[in-house]
C-alpha cells in the first residue's frame, strides 16, 4: 500500500469508532480498539502484512453490529464499500475481506481454518479479547444483554456441532466458558498469542472454580 496508509488506517479507526461507540453487547468500539492493539503486537512479532492486519482488525465486526441475526456477508460488503471509497488497492481489499470472513468462531465442533498469516493474527487477537478478565466481563455483559441466567446447574454445556446450533443457544452464561472460552487457548495459531493465552486461560479457570464454590455456599 502507498505512503498514505497511516491516514487510511486512522480514517478507518474514526469511521468504526463512530459506527460502534456505545454498543453494549460486546462489539463496542473498545473491543475493536483492543483487538487492533493486540493484532499490531502479534502481527509485528510474526512479520505479517501490517496494513492488512490493521484494517481487518478495525473492520472485523462492523457487519455484526446492525445485522445481528441476519446476513453474514454484510461485514464484507460494508468493508469493501468503505475501502473502495478510500481508494485502497483491490489486492489489499481482497486480502482484508478474506481475513474478515475467516475470523469468527462458529461453534465447538466446527473448524476454524484460516488461510493466511494475517487471518491467523486477527483471529488470535479477537480470541484473546474473549478470554481472561476481559473475556469474563464480556461474557456476562452479553448474557445480561440477552437476558440469560448467570448459571443453572440443571442445564449442562453443549458442544455445538454446527454454526446454526451454536447461534440458537440460549444457555446460561457459565456454560459459555465450556462451550467456547476454554476451547480458545488450544485454537491459537501464532506463538505470541499462545503465550498470551496461557495467563488469560488460567485466570478464567480460577474464576469458574471460585464461582462454583461460592454457588455451593463456600
Ligand atoms: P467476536 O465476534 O468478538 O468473536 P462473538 O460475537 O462470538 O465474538 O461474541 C462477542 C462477545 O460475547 C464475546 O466475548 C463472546 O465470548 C461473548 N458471547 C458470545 N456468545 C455468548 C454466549 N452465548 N454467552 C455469553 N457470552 C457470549
Ligand atoms: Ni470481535
Amino acid at each position: 500500500m502507498d505512503p498514505e496508509r497511516g491516514t487510511i488506517i486512522q480514517t478507518t479507526a474514526e469511521h468504526v469508532q463512530k459506527l460502534l461507540s456505545g454498543e453494549g453487547s460486546g462489539h463496542d468500539w473498545w473491543h475493536i480498539w483492543r483487538v487492533w492493539q493486540t493484532a499490531k503486537r502479534i502481527g509485528a512479532a510474526e512479520h505479517a502484512d501490517m496494513p492488512v492486519v490493521e484494517l481487518a482488525a478495525l473492520l472485523h465486526d462492523i457487519g455484526d453490529h446492525k445485522f445481528h441475526n441476519g446476513d453474514e456477508t454484510m461485514g464484507a460488503k460494508l468493508s469493501r464499500a468503505w475501502l473502495q471509497k478510500l481508494l485502497v488497492p483491490e489486492e489489499t481489499i481482497r486480502h482484508v475481506i478474506q481475513v474478515i470472513e475467516e475470523v469468527s468462531f462458529k461453534g465447538a465442533g466446527t473448524s476454524s481454518a484460516v488461510s493466511t498469516l494475517e487471518a491467523q493474527v486477527v483471529q488470535d487477537a479477537d480470541r484473546l479479547d474473549a478470554i481472561g478478565a476481559i473475556g469474563i466481563a464480556r461474557a456476562f455483559a452479553y448474557g445480561g444483554y440477552k437476558g440469560r441466567e448467570l448459571y443453572n446447574p440443571a442445564i449442562p454445556p453443549v458442544m455445538h456441532a454446527s454454526f446454526e446450533e451454536y447461534k440458537k443457544n440460549t444457555a446460561p452464561t457459565l456454560n459459555h466458558f465450556y462451550e467456547k472460552l476454554f476451547l480458545l487457548k488450544a485454537r491459537m495459531h501464532t506463538a505470541a498469542a499462545k503465550q498470551m493465552a496461557e495467563k488469560r486461560h488460567s485466570h478464567m479457570q480460577e474464576f469458574v472454580q471460585q464461582f462454583l464454590s461460592e454457588w455451593e455456599g463456600n
